[in-house]
This record gives C-alpha cells, sequence and structure tokens, in this order.
C-alpha cells in the first residue's frame, strides 16, 4: 500500500463564522431578558415539551415577559425535525408577528429555531433551502440559549431535518442560520438526563478531534464564496485546542458527579469551542458513517460518532501522526519522550478512554450493528461527499467497510 497523502494548510488560512454576541456563564440565562428588547418586544419562544414543563424554563420566561416582551411558546419540536413541524410553524404565524426567534433545549430545538427564523421572515417550502448556501436572505433575528453540552449548534450555521418524502435527513447550511447571539448557562444543563449528557458529550469530542484533524484544503477565494467548510485552518484550531485542552479534565469530574457546576462548565464551553470549530472546519469520517448507522439502528447521533471515532482515527493516523500526538498532550496522555506516533497511538486510547468514562459504547455491535448491515451503511456513507471529501485521508468504500468491520468487533488491535 502506498503512504497515505498528508495535507497542511499551506495558506495559513484562518476563517471563523460565529454569533455576533456570546454570553458564557452560570446564572447567564436571566440576562436574556435585557437583551431581547435590543431586538423588538414580540419574541417567539421554540422549545420541547420536556423543557417547556420546567420550572427553570418558567421562571426564564416570567423574567422576560417582566421586562416587557410579548413572549409566544411553541413547545412542540421534536427531536427528528419533521419537515412539516417548520411549515406548520411558518404557516400558522404571520411575518410580521415576531421581531426574534429564542431557542431554549438541545440540537434539535437550537436547529429547529435556525430554520424556523428564515421561514418566518420568508415564507416558502424548507426543501428550498436544502444544501449549502441555498438560503437567500436573513431571517428573523436568533438567540440561542443551549440546554445540553453538546451539539454546539448554539454556535454553527447548519440544520439539520428530516424528510419524510426523501426518508432521510437533510442539512441546510448557510450563513443565514447563524444566531444573533447566544447566551451559554451552565446551569441549564444540570437537569440534563444520564443518557442525553453521554451523547452530547461524545458528539462534542467528537467534533474536536475530528476539526482538528480535518483535511486542509488550501481553498480558492472562489472555493470559499461556494462552500462553507473550508476544512483544517488556524482560527478553528485554536478553538479545537482549547475544547481538548477542557475535555481531558471535565469529562472524568462530569461523569464522577453530576451535580459539578465546574465540571459541567468546562463541558459545555468545551461544547461551544467545537461548534465553532467544525463551523468552518467541518467533521468528517466518524459522521459520514454514523448517519445510516443512526436511521438503522435508531440510535443517538452522539452515541454513534463517539463509538465509530477511535477506529475512524485509527484508519486517519498515518496522514495525522502529528495532530494526533498534539491531541494527546492537550487531553494529557503524552508520555515525555516517546515518539510521535506512540504518542499518536496514546492519543487514540486516550479518546477510547474518555468516550469510556462518560459513558459512551466502545464498539458498534453495542448499537445493533450487525456484520449484514455493513453493506448498506458502506454504501450510504460514500454519498455523503461532503463529509468524506474533508476525512484527511481518502476513503473510498472498501476503507469504511474495514472500519465497520473492525468497529462492530470491538477490535483495538487494529491499527493501519
Ligand atoms: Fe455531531
Amino acid at each position: 500500500m502506498s503512504t497515505p497523502r498528508r495535507t497542511t494548510n499551506d495558506l495559513r488560512l484562518g476563517l471563523l463564522r460565529q454569533p455576533a454576541t456570546v454570553l458564557f456563564g452560570p446564572g447567564q440565562r436571566h440576562h436574556l431578558a435585557r437583551l431581547i428588547p435590543a431586538f423588538g418586544s414580540r419574541a417567539l419562544f421554540c422549545t420541547d415539551e420536556r423543557m417547556a414543563a420546567d420550572p427553570v424554563y418558567r421562571e426564564l420566561v416570567a423574567g422576560v415577559e417582566d421586562a416587557g416582551t410579548k413572549v409566544t411558546t411553541y413547545a412542540r419540536v421534536e427531536p427528528d425535525l419533521p419537515r412539516q413541524d417548520l411549515e406548520a410553524v411558518a404557516r400558522a404565524h404571520d411575518a410580521d408577528e415576531f421581531d426574534v426567534v429564542v431557542a431554549v433545549g438541545g440540537g434539535s430545538v437550537l436547529d429547529f429555531a435556525k430554520v424556523a427564523a428564515i421561514l418566518l421572515a420568508h415564507g416558502g417550502e424548507v426543501a428550498a433551502l436544502y444544501g449549502e448556501n441555498v438560503v437567500p436572505a436573513a431571517g428573523l433575528p436568533l438567540i440561542t440559549l443551549p440546554t445540553t453540552g453538546g451539539t454546539g449548534a448554539e454556535a454553527t450555521c447548519i440544520s439539520v431535518v428530516y424528510d419524510d418524502a426523501l426518508g432521510m435527513k437533510v442539512g441546510i447550511a448557510s450563513p443565514w442560520l447563524e444566531a444573533a447571539a447566544t447566551i451559554i448557562d451552565p446551569e441549564l444543563t444540570l437537569t440534563c438526563p444520564p443518557s442525553l449528557t453521554t451523547a452530547t458529550a461524545a458528539d462534542a469530542l467528537t467534533h474536536l478531534v475530528e476539526a482538528f484533524t480535518a483535511r486542509a484544503k488550501n481553498p480558492t477565494s472562489a472555493d470559499i464564496e461556494a462552500h462553507l467548510y473550508v476544512g483544517k485552518n488556524l482560527l478553528a484550531d485554536t478553538w479545537a485546542r482549547q475544547g481538548l485542552r477542557l475535555v481531558g479534565e471535565a469529562f472524568p469530574r462530569m461523569a464522577a458527579d453530576p451535580n459539578d457546576l465546574a465540571a459541567r462548565s468546562d463541558t459545555m464551553l468545551a461544547a461551544f469551542s467545537a461548534g465553532l470549530a467544525i463551523n468552518t472546519a467541518g467533521t468528517a469520517a466518524a459522521h459520514a458513517i454514523q448517519s445510516p448507522i443512526g436511521a438503522l439502528t435508531r440510535t443517538a447521533h452522539g452515541i454513534g460518532v463517539g463509538a465509530l471515532l477511535p477506529y475512524v482515527l485509527r484508519f486517519n493516523l498515518p496522514t495525522r501522526t502529528e495532530e494526533l500526538a498534539e491531541i494527546a498532550d492537550l487531553i494529557g496522555v503524552a508520555a515525555p519522550g516517546a515518539s510521535t506516533e506512540a504518542t499518536a497511538h496514546a492519543a487514540v486510547e486516550g479518546i477510547e478512554s474518555l468516550l469510556a468514562t462518560i459513558g459512551c459504547p466502545s464498539d458498534l455491535a453495542a448499537l445493533g450493528l450487525r456484520p449484514e448491515h455493513v453493506d448498506h451503511v458502506a454504501d450510504q456513507a460514500v454519498l455523503a461527499t461532503r463529509l468524506t471529501a474533508n476525512n484527511p485521508r481518502e476513503m473510498d468504500r472498501d476503507d469504511v467497510v474495514r472500519i465497520l468491520e473492525h468497529a462492530i468487533a470491538g477490535d483495538r488491535s487494529w491499527w493501519t
């Protein structure tokens, strides 16, 4: 086998997209009442049933109303984001009925509100927005408050919706989906159920690693205009490094005590950092391969990408040895004096250990994936070219099959 080609950021490119205002800290959700009037006095709040019934949510809304904002709540956001739900919201309200959209919830709620803000402003069909850079113009201003730590959806300008006519999830990616402001309050994660904490933390770790090890694309100016994801770049790296430095200590502390607010806070800052990193670098093979597995096994996105990540990294290691060695250092598992290659191996094992600490399965059999599913999953995964093109090592269908076979068997002796 020939040596896999290594890509480097020869342009020394950096690209960052983020909400204009970012407020982070325990208890900062109460600042929402003071933030909304900058956009107007009529707000549509989007959330889900669990959050709407939570006294923390009711107290938040009461504070906003006391400050003079008229609040309408849509509390029926479903995890899969059916396209029809978004269109129903747009039909139920006039274009000039709200000044601002506020999203309080996990990744699905935040993704829902991103698209709702566009549809409320412009009307039309969700399907007309599918793809990259298709959204025609800004929607209503959006404020995001994440309640999981997390998907990073508070920072990203992509939304994934489910289209039943197509029978698949479809992405809508546009800078117009970027929130005007985000308030990241770690206290909101204290009531997050354990399974959701595991899934979202695994997702955040996968985002950090996939952004930091992504292919460097050295895009032209036209490429940057046409595509949101420019691959590994200096500014995404900065945020990925910050997140990776945090998770090495935060995950074990959060697993030992879910009520450890400092650990929750560090995890949420890492998840936000991860969101900024993937918002321009993009994600890669673990995300491409998870999508068909999630559809087949009905397992959470974060669990799927987390279970896949160590096997994807074993495949990518020859092209990203230096970056993985740096990750080992950032998460605190690098041994002094060890070779770069040995340190890169330690990073993969350290990532495995962090995933196990937060309760993420270490093989795909635990998700219900069986050898007879491999062909179908590989066929579907290679169709996600936006993601596979971002993988640092060239990956064809046979490579995906190899990764899946080792991942189903839980084969940790496999190194490429
Ligand atoms: Fe993800």
